[in-house]
């Protein structure tokens, strides 16, 4: 009874797309008595959107595989539906990714445009790691808000690099994604380990007064860069001897406690 339905529904589907296509006239031509061959030619005539679709986007899936080498078997209607397709790990093997426990359609939603991915929902960090290893390891072992997020909260499309700004505000006007990125790493955003390519004016952001006391002094130190003297780590703190030897005469330093009784501070420096 049920094979009987699902015959008719196969015969009227195929009168439907019949009628898109003219030039079939036999609905036995593709395949019912399994005499008829088809060819990749073929396909198209009834199947034109997913024809379509795969000559737009197909990437290898149109230049290294065929309709046919998927679809290998009796097309219907006399066969079981589903025969016809194929598994994706008969073909792909022997790569982590290729052992995945999320389904391959999940993402490679549709087989004929295999590199159009969906990246949406739960679950995607264990299949990102069968690629990029050393991003979860580097977001996992610095524990921030961030990781707890899935890849694709920032990530929804594969390949593309959301900026900060996309979420946050800026710690001062004027800042781009660029300078975000001088002091931040995305995966491990706490770590805070600057380049020396960072300006006074974003460590002024929140310093204000330190920028404005160092800036207006009349000494050599005022036209340094922060970094210059707190290099590599937010909160390092150097000391005047990391960078003057012996200045003064021993005899004369034991009698002062440190430099910034005579000198003040390395921002507000006199000489
Ligand atoms: C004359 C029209 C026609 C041609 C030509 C044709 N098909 Fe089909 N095809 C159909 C129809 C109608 C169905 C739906 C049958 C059903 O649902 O039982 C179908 C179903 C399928 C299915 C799904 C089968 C399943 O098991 O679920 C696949 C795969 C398929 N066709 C591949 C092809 C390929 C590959 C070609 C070219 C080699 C091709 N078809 C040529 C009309 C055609
Ligand atoms: C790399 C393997 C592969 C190639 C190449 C391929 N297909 Fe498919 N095709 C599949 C898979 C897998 C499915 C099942 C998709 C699903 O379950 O959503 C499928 C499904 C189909 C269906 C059934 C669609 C439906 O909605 O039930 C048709 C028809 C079809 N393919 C036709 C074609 C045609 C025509 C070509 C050539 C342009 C082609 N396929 C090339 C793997 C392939
Ligand atoms: C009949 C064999 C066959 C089947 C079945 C098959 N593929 Fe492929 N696929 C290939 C070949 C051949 C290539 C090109 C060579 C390569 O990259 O390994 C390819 C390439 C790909 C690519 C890369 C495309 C590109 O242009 O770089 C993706 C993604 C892909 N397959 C996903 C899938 C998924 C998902 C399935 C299951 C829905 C699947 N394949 C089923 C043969 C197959
Ligand atoms: C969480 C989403 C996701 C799942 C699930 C997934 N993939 Fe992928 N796959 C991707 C992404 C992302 C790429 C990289 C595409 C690129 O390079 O632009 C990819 C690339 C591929 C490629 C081409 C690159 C290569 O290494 O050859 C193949 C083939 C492939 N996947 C097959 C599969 C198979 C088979 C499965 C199921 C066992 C699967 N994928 C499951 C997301 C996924
Ligand atoms: C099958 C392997 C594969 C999988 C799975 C995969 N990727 Fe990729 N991804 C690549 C390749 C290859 C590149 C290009 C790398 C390059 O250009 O250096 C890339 C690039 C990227 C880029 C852009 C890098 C840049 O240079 O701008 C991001 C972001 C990215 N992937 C995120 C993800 C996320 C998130 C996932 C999981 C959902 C994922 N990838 C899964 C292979 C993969
Ligand atoms: C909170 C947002 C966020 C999350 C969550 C996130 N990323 Fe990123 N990711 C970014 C940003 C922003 C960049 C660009 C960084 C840059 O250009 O300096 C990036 C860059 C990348 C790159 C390319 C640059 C590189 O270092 O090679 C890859 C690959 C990548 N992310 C993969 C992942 C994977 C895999 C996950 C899940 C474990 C993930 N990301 C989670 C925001 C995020
Ligand atoms: C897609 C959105 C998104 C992107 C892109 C993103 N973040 Fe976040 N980030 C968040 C959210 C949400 C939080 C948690 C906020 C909260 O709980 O207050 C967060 C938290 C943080 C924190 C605090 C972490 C903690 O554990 O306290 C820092 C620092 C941070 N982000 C910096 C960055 C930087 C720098 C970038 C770019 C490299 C970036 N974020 C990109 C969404 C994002
Ligand atoms: C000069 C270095 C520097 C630059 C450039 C920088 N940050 Fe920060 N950011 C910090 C420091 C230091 C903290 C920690 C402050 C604290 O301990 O309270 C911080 C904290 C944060 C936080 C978490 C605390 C909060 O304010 O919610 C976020 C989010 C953040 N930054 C985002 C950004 C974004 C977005 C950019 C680019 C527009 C950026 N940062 C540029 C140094 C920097
Ligand atoms: C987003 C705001 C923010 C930015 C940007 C920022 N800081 Fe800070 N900084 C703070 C806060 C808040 C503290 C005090 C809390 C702490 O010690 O983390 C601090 C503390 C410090 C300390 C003192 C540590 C100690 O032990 O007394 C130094 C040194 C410092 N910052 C230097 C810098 C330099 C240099 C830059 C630019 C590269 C910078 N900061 C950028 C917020 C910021
Ligand atoms: C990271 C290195 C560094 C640190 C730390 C540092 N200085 Fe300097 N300082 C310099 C350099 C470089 C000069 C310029 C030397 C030159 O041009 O001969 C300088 C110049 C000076 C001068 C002479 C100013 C002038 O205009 O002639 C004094 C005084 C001085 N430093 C005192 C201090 C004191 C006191 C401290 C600690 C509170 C300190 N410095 C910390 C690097 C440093
Ligand atoms: C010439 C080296 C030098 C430069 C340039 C410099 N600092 Fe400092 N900074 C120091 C030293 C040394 C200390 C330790 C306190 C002292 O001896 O004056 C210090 C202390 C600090 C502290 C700890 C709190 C305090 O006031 O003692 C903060 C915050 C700080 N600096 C921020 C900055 C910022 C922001 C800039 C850039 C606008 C900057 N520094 C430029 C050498 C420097
Ligand atoms: C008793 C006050 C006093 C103390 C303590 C003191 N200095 Fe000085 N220092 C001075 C005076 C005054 C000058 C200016 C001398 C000159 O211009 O010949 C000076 C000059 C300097 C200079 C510039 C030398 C040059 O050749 O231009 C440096 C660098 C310096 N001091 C660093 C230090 C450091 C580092 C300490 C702590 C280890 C320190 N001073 C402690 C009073 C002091």
């Amino acid at each position: 009874m049920k094979r009987s339905l699902f015959y008719t529904a196969t015969v009227l589907l195929g009168a439907g797309a019949l009628l898109l296509c003219p030039g079939i006239t036999n609905v036995q031509a593709f395949g019912g008595s399994g005499d008829a061959k088809l060819d990749n030619d073929d396909c198209v005539k009834c199947h034109t959107v997913i024809v379509d679709q795969n000559k737009k986007n197909g990437a290898k899936h149109k230049s290294e595989v065929s309709c046919m080498e998927c679809h290998d078997g009796q097309h219907p209607p006399g066969t079981e539906k589903g025969s016809l397709i194929p598994q994706c790990t008969s073909c792909h093997e022997g790569q982590p990714h290729f052992e995945v426990a999320v389904a391959c359609l999940k993402c490679h939603t549709n087989p004929h445009t295999p590199l159009q991915i969906n990246l949406e929902g739960e679950g995607q960090k264990p299949v990102c790691q069968t690629c990029h290893p050393q991003i979860i390891e580097e977001i996992d072992t610095h524990q921030t808000k961030h990781t707890g997020f899935a890849c694709s909260y920032c990530h929804e499309e594969h390949r593309k690099r959301p900026t900060c700004l996309d979420c946050h505000d800026t710690h001062r006007e004027g800042q781009t994604f660029e300078n975000c990125v001088t002091c931040h790493q995305a995966h491990q955003p706490l770590t805070l380990a600057y380049s020396s390519k960072v300006v006074n004016v974003d460590c002024g952001a929140c310093h204000p007064d330190i920028r404005a006391e160092l800036e207006s002094g009349p000494t050599k130190h005022a036209g340094f860069q922060c970094v210059f003297c707190h290099a590599d780590k937010h909160g390092n703190v150097p000391s005047c001897k990391n960078c003057h030897d012996a200045p003064h005469s021993q005899q004369m330093l034991s009698k002062f406690a440190s430099c910034n009784e005579c000198h003040q501070s390395a921002h507000g420096l006199l000489k």
